[in-house]
């Protein structure tokens, strides 16, 4: 019989690409593959988030919801992976006794074995080190769904803002070899992918000292060698931090045509009081100068970024700072969080004297404007033509297909399937909620 896995993932895209691993490795040592009904599965998997929220005891409710299934199936295992795992590690067990497998970011290669062990051992297993970057030695082919992908470039994150988990749940920025990179995208053009997402919580910390030319290889120059595959047609990346988005990095915008005319640049706080007291490493006004210089490369780059509201200590005056920069900046999105104390983090020892109910207010100032600002932004959108990167057919009208315009935005057109796969010019002609709608530009209405 073949074996199921329940799987749900929670939180970043980084997350979502370990999931996608997961799967790949347990497809290939064991034959197992997806199902949505956790009551079938043999295995069940929280891929976990510890970046905002109550995630922990939303893990244990998540767990506690299914653990009555060992009942009827005795064979099921259960296991936590991600960064709540990374950071509770045995305490899940003790906690939780029915938990079988325990594992961190940087170790869900050695699912199998750990599955195993748990099998002959019949004890729990947890192994939640940190084994630098051994694992995409240990990671099979991917698995081919449609013509975009996402590749690791690099792990972790050695920034410590005062209120983030990430460089503790999964360790210090290790960048992967240029050559196994590369040799991954190439690998992806031949089987019909035509863009890529470079992926890692500080791409631009990107650094291979031994990549085996003279020069160590930079986040820079990387993207101009990803931009001479063969086949790849357009080259994302995410998520890029300010204090390494260097005068090179700029540059490359303005010669790589392949890159994506996009830019997630997360600034967290317009206030420079507020973004010293997060170790942000940068000023308003340093934020500001890269976009100028930014949008000066590649005239229409669409920026968007992360904001949070309410960290301790922020005054009114400091929030007003944050509005004004959105103004300044003029996002094309942005994704805002109510602060959140992270426990082991710096930030969550600082008096926060805040009431709540203002920090809601703040968040739904800034929510609204940000919404404003968008309708605008996509509005200037209707009547130009766009290159499209048709991904599948519309969820919502299987007669359409659906899209990605190069500054990321989602496009709904009509058009052949065949086309899947493929840039097509596509006129916009109409904003909806949080997609676009066009015309093939060759056979759509003239201007
Ligand atoms: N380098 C990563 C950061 C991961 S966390 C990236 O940019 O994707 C993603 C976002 O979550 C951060 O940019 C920040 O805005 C938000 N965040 C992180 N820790 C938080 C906390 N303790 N409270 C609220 N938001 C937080
Ligand atoms: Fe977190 Fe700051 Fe790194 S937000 S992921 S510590 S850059």
């Amino acid at each position: 019989m073949v074996k199921k896995i329940y799987l749900r993932t929670f939180g970043c895209q980084m997350n979502e690409y370990d999931s996608d691993k997961m799967t790949d490795v347990l497809y290939a040592a064991e034959g197992y593959v997806m199902t949505d009904k956790p009551e079938d599965a043999d295995l069940i998997l929280f891929n976990t988030c510890s970046v905002r929220e109550k995630a922990q005891e939303k893990v244990f409710h998540d767990l506690g919801r299914v653990r009555h299934l060992k009942d009827a199936n005795p064979g099921l295992l259960i296991g936590v992976g991600g960064c709540v795992a990374s950071q509770e590690g045995e305490a899940i067990i003790r906690r939780a006794p029915f938990v079988d497998v325990v594992f961190g970011p940087q170790t869900l290669h050695r699912l199998p074995q750990l599955l195993a062990a748990r099998r002959s051992s019949g004890k729990p297993q947890v192994d939640i080190s940190f084994p630098e970057i051994e694992k995409f030695d240990h990671l099979p082919a991917p698995r081919n769904t449609g013509p975009s992908a996402f590749v690791s470039i690099m792990e972790g994150c050695s920034k410590y803002c005062s209120f983030c988990v990430v460089p503790y749940t999964r360790g210090e920025e290790v960048s992967r070899p240029l050559a196994d990179v590369l040799t991954e995208i190439a690998g992806l053009a031949a089987t019909g992918i035509r863009e890529v997402t470079l992926l890692g919580q500080n791409v631009n910390a990107y650094r291979d000292e031994a990549s085996g030319t003279t020069q160590v290889c930079d986040f820079a120059l990387l993207l101009e060698y990803v931009a001479d595959i063969p086949g790849i047609g357009r080259i994302r990346y995410t998520t890029s931090h300010p204090r390494e988005f260097t005068p090179r990095l700029i540059e490359v915008h303005a010669r790589i045509e392949k890159l994506a005319e996009h830019v997630h640049l997360p600034v967290q706080s317009g206030s420079d009081r507020v973004l010293a007291a997060m170790k942000r490493g940068y000023t308003s006004l340093e934020y500001k100068s890269i976009v100028r210089r930014l949008r000066e490369a590649r005239p229409g780059i669409s920026v968007t970024t992360d904001i949070i509201v309410g960290f301790p200590g922020e005054t009114a005056a400091d929030f007003e700072a944050t509005l004004r920069l959105m103004d300044d900046v003029g996002f094309d999105a942005s994704y805002s969080f109510l602060y959140s104390p992270r426990p082991g983090t710096p930030a969550a020892a600082l008096t926060d004297d805040t009431p709540h109910p203002e920090k809601l207010e703040r968040l739904y100032r800034l929510q609204e404007k940000q919404d404003s600002m968008e309708l605008v932004h996509s509005q200037r959108l209707i009547g130009t033509i766009q290159t499209v990167l048709v991904e599948a057919p519309s969820a919502k009208d299987p007669r359409e297909l659906a899209g990605r315009t190069s500054s990321n935005r989602t496009v709904n057109f009509p058009g052949d399937p065949a086309s899947i796969g493929t840039f097509e010019k596509v006129r916009i002609q109409e904003v909806r909620k949080h997609t676009l709608r066009g015309e093939p530009a060759a056979t759509g209405t003239p201007a």
